[in-house]
């Protein structure tokens, strides 16, 4: 690929291209968002399996089976249920907390490494699972292990990444949580065919596998230049950037590398440097772009998606199937998005995702809200459910070429190296956060709001897209330890971001000219 590139407005100019090695390393790192994806298909796609939900929830079987006339709503409201599901995202909560100091202080490989090995034996033992309990750990242990890996993967791929580039390998993140949301998908509707109703054991053990992908592939990984300065290790630093770059014109890039090393070595405490005035758009844009993903309501359809199906009355097997044709939409979505995301900068994407999910969301409340109404009762013909599945691909697709990935990728690009492990812890833990809320409340939410659900979610939807409109500066080509600027020129920022010296911006702002 093409050697130097230019940096719009102004910046710097790096040399620098693709290498083969930087598209390896980013592709064997990008194996994390397997092991999330994985456990976000399979989890929807056991608690729709009989033989899972007569073994450890069986209120919610009998329910189902027994009571056809109740409210479609309601039949699969259970407190049980819901926290087998999002137990796991209160677990990878509290882990980003930790996995931030290992990535700071031993480096981002270690971090992926323990994430692999904890998700290894969380799949282990949901596979060989007796009762509730056990189900519970194990997903506490899955809970880590994706902590780890949502902590560590995105901000390896984008201190990897060349400015020009760093969307697209940002990206292989989203992209490998729809493989594994795909993978699991299939998976599911194969193993809920086989006889004797142990089907679902396999698909919860079958996480063994990105799992060894994940652990054996952070053992071949080299570090990241940032994180080697970051470390001591300068030499073997500068002869990394040699080799991701493709080059050895890379001078201007190791001098601000090291500077914002520099920069990163005085603050002993980034938990209260990140709360300084200077820091205050990146900080906001950690809280708030992780929750609007969330609420877009994605993870309603990523969880649910069968047991959605099967309230609106599809049969077991066209409720998998349909989950199956919405991984293929997810896959494709975020393929798109890797090809058009440093062409087109981040806000248009963001800004016509919003759009497009809002329109799908509004058409599927309606759709719903005509055959069921609110008393919950009704079926529907299979032209119609066609359908509904249709507008919800649609919606899936606007997610997975927008917030999805950019969600990962923008807050994981804003921040200068000294607060960037404890910025990605934040956007972790509020991502994590947001899901387990929405995972705790969307059944009974459903039960209550009914079609109106799917309106509330189109409502934050808008919000969102306005806010990305009004506050939310331009990133693509921008070089990541040379992110300030963007802050400082943008009408509102600019209040917070400025080169006054002595402010305390200035005390750890990286001095980034060669
Ligand atoms: C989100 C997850 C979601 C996944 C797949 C990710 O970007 O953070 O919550 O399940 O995409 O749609």
């Amino acid at each position: 690929m093409a050697g130097g590139f230019s940096v719009p407005d102004g910046g710097k100019e790096y040399p620098g291209k693709m290498t083969l090695f930087v598209f390896l390393a980013c592709l064997v790192a990008s194996s994390g968002g397997l092991i999330f994806g994985y456990d976000i298909g399979i989890s929807g796609g056991v608690t729709s399996m009989d033989p899972f939900l007569l073994k450890f929830f069986p209120d919610v079987y009998h329910e189902e089976k027994l009571q056809k006339s109740t409210s479609q709503y309601c039949k699969f409201n259970s407190q049980l249920l819901t926290t087998f599901t999002s137990s796991l995202y209160l677990a990878a909560l509290v882990a980003s907390f930790f996995a931030s100091t290992v990535t700071r202080l031993l480096g981002r490989k270690p971090s992926m490494f323990c994430g692999g090995l904890v998700f290894l034996a969380g799949s282990v033992i949901n596979g060989a699972a007796k009762d509730v309990a056990m189900l519970i750990i194990g997903r506490i242990f899955l809970g880590i292990g994706i902590g780890f890996a949502s902590q560590s993967v995105p901000l390896y791929l984008s201190e990897m990444a060349p400015a020009r580039l760093r969307g697209m390998l940002n990206i292989g993140f989203q992209q490998m949580i729809t493989v594994g949301i795909l993978i699991a998908n299939i998976i599911n509707y194969g193993t809920a065919k086989i006889e004797g109703g142990w089907g679902w054991r396999v698909s919860l053990g079958l996480g063994a596998v990105p799992a060894i992908i994940m652990t054996a592939g952070s053992l071949l990984l080299p570090d990241t230049p940032n994180s080697l300065i970051e470390r001591g290790h300068t030499d073997e630093a500068k002869s990394m950037l040699c080799r991701i770059r493709g080059t050895e014109d890379v001078q201007a890039e190791f001098v601000d590398l090291v500077a914002a090393s520099e920069a990163s070595k005085a603050v002993k405490h980034p938990w209260s440097t990140l709360r300084q005035r200077s820091y205050r758009p990146q900080l906001v844009m950690s809280l708030l772009i992780p929750a609007f993903q969330q609420l877009t309501g994605i993870n309603v359809i990523n969880f649910y998606a069968p047991v959605l199906f099967k309230t609106i009355g599809f049969g077991s097997e066209a409720s998998l199937m349909s989950a199956v044709i919405i991984g293929f939409f997810k896959v494709a979505s975020c393929l798109i998005s890797i090809f058009v995301v440093d062409k087109l900068g981040r806000r248009p994407l963001l800004i016509e995702g919003g759009l497009q999910m809002i329109f799908f969301q509004v058409v599927v409340g309606i759709l719903i809200g005509i055959k069921f109404g609110s008393d919950g009762v009704g079926t529907i013909s299979k032209p119609y459910a066609i359908g509904v599945v249709s507008c919800i691909c649609f919606f899936v697709s606007a997610f997975d070429w927008s917030w999805g990935p950019l969600g990962w990728l923008v807050p994981s690009e804003i921040y200068p190296l000294e607060v960037r492990s404890a910025g990605q812890s934040i956007t972790v833990s509020v991502n994590m956060l947001f899901t387990f809320i929405v995972a705790q409340t969307f059944l009974p939410m459903l039960c209550h709001f009914k079609f109106g659900l799917f309106f509330f979610f189109a409502a934050c939807e808008t919000i969102m897209t306005v806010y990305v409109t009004l506050f939310l500066p331009e990133t693509k080509n921008i070089p990541i330890e040379e992110m300030d600027r963007i802050w400082k020129k943008h009408w509102y920022w600019s209040r917070f971001v400025t080169d006054v010296p002595g402010g305390d911006h200035e005390m750890t702002k990286p001095k980034s000219s060669v």
